[in-house]
């Protein structure tokens, strides 16, 4: 007969508030399909169920596209479908991104031979995404050549806020600062030898979280266990150089017709950034309303490669980008004493529903919630003000987004920004759930990445 224990000693698990908010919430298995139908309804719009993956992951075996590790964004293969699927109705679209980050659109854009326009705020993304299609026609030897006889008795000092041994082992960041050291002694004497120059710090950038004690995944976090051999730089330096050089060649190749096919890749902020000319077809994927951090998460490679040289100016950086949840308390103070903000009926609702929400709780992660919200819109207001005026008629606006779940409060940021094209003149042509996602906050809770497709008259 089995023998039962006299007590029953269930580990205690003290709770804390956040996970009895958690457990409480009203939210626990519901769905923004259920939560989505009121503003659907108004729109007088449905969303099709077009499951695809989309996700950036598959680009780390693309030619090009893996030049550098980024993985926020999304596949090369989701904006080759969208080329492919408009192909008969522009002949030779202008294609372009305003949150181009790692450069995805503007180098599949010129694969196919198309000329493109791609805006990104952070200067190490911008970097990136130029040296992804300005640099084509390098002589994949000649960068052989160049990278893999380095000088290694030179020595460029990491940057002071990136020197911590948590950071990187002592050993390897000495292998670091020596390989950084011979990428600084190549002196550029033509164009040629600056795009050599460019991709020797593309690969050395793109080899630093695996020298590192981090991992991306996609936070930067410490990695405990990670070990990482002394000459790790070299071996993952020289590795990244022979798979740039053998892209190379396949450029010159299978691509050689779009060698010298025009992208454009400007460091400006999209809020801002008014472009000179025409667009056919614009393809994005937005910062997400509590998504990445793009400066602290990449702070690692903008401080070597010299973009910022203090938390200070990376914090200078971060801000002014579209919010994200961790945006400082600072920014959102100075946008509550903003009188010109965009606002609609919907945002003034989900805002009153998180304070109330916050309010009953007594606590929340970030009191200034509401506001952070209403900053999100308010930016990509700006943003998609300029990219539809840029556009052309029978143009087309097509944005993949996620939406939230915040405070127990569901926001539609995919029907938000679709109404917010309704109200710059452009129609709602189609909007499709592409992926199903879990909440952060409440597991059982199911989201939706949406593409959304706007069209200009
Ligand atoms: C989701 S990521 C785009 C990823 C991109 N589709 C790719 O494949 O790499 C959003 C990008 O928007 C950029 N960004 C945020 N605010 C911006 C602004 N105000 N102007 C221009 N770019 C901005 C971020 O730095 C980030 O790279």
């Amino acid at each position: 007969m089995e023998q039962r224990p006299l007590f029953d000693i269930t580990p205690f698990v003290p709770l804390t508030a956040r996970r009895k908010n958690v457990l409480r919430s009203p939210k626990q298995h519901g769905s923004s399909s259920r939560d989505s139908r009121p503003y659907l309804e108004e729109l007088g719009v449905e969303i099709l169920d077009a499951p695809q993956p989309i996700q950036f992951q598959p680009n780390t075996n693309e030619p090009v596209h893996r030049w550098s590790p980024y993985v926020q964004g999304f596949s090369a293969q989701f904006v080759q479908r969208t080329l492919d699927r408009y192909r008969a109705e522009y002949r030779e679209p202008v294609v372009a991104d305003p949150f181009l980050g790692s450069g995805t659109v503007t180098v599949q854009a010129k694969m196919n031979g198309y000329p493109s326009f791609g805006v990104e705020l952070n200067p190490l993304l911008h970097f990136v995404a130029r040296v992804k299609v300005a640099t084509w026609k390098v002589p994949p030897d000649r960068l052989l050549e160049t990278a893999l006889h380095l000088p290694t008795d030179r020595q460029t000092e990491a940057p002071a806020f990136l020197q911590s041994e948590k950071h990187f082992r002592p050993p390897v960041l000495r292998n670091l600062e020596r390989l950084k050291g011979g990428i600084d002694a190549f002196q550029p004497a033509t164009e040629e030898d600056a795009h050599i120059r460019d991709l020797m710090l593309l690969a050395f950038a793109s080899i630093l979280i695996d020298c590192s004690n981090l991992k991306r995944s996609p936070c930067l976090g410490y990695a405990p266990g990670k070990f990482v051999e002394d000459d790790a730089p070299f071996t993952l330096f020289a590795s990244k150089i022979a798979a740039i050089a053998g892209d190379l060649r396949l450029c010159q190749t299978k691509y050689r017709d779009s060698l010298d096919t025009p992208a454009e890749i400007i460091l400006a902020n999209s809020m801002e950034y008014q472009p000179p000319i025409g667009y056919d077809l614009v393809i994005t994927s937005p910062p997400y309303m509590n998504g990445l951090d793009y400066v602290m998460n990449y702070k690692i490679e903008i401080g070597w490669l010299g973009f910022a040289r203090t938390h200070q100016e990376l914090k200078q950086l971060k801000d002014a980008m579209v919010v994200c949840d961790n945006v400082s308390k600072g920014v959102v103070r100075r946008f509550s004493g903003v009188s010109q903000r965009y606002t609609n009926s919907w945002i003034e609702h989900i805002k009153a529903e998180i304070a109330a929400n916050i309010a009953r709780r007594g606590f929340y992660r970030r009191e200034d919630m509401p506001e952070i919200v209403h900053k999100y819109f308010d930016d990509m207001y700006r943003v998609m003000r300029n990219v539809a005026q840029a556009i052309r008629p029978g143009g087309r606006f097509i944005l993949v987004v996620g939406d939230s779940l915040i405070a127990d409060v569901y926001v539609p940021t995919d029907l938000i920004l679709a109404r917010i094209g309704q109200e710059l003149g452009l129609t709602i042509e189609r909007l499709e759930r592409a992926r199903v996602r879990r909440s952060g906050q409440i597991r059982s809770y199911r989201l939706r990445e949406t593409i959304i497709t706007l069209r200009k008259g």
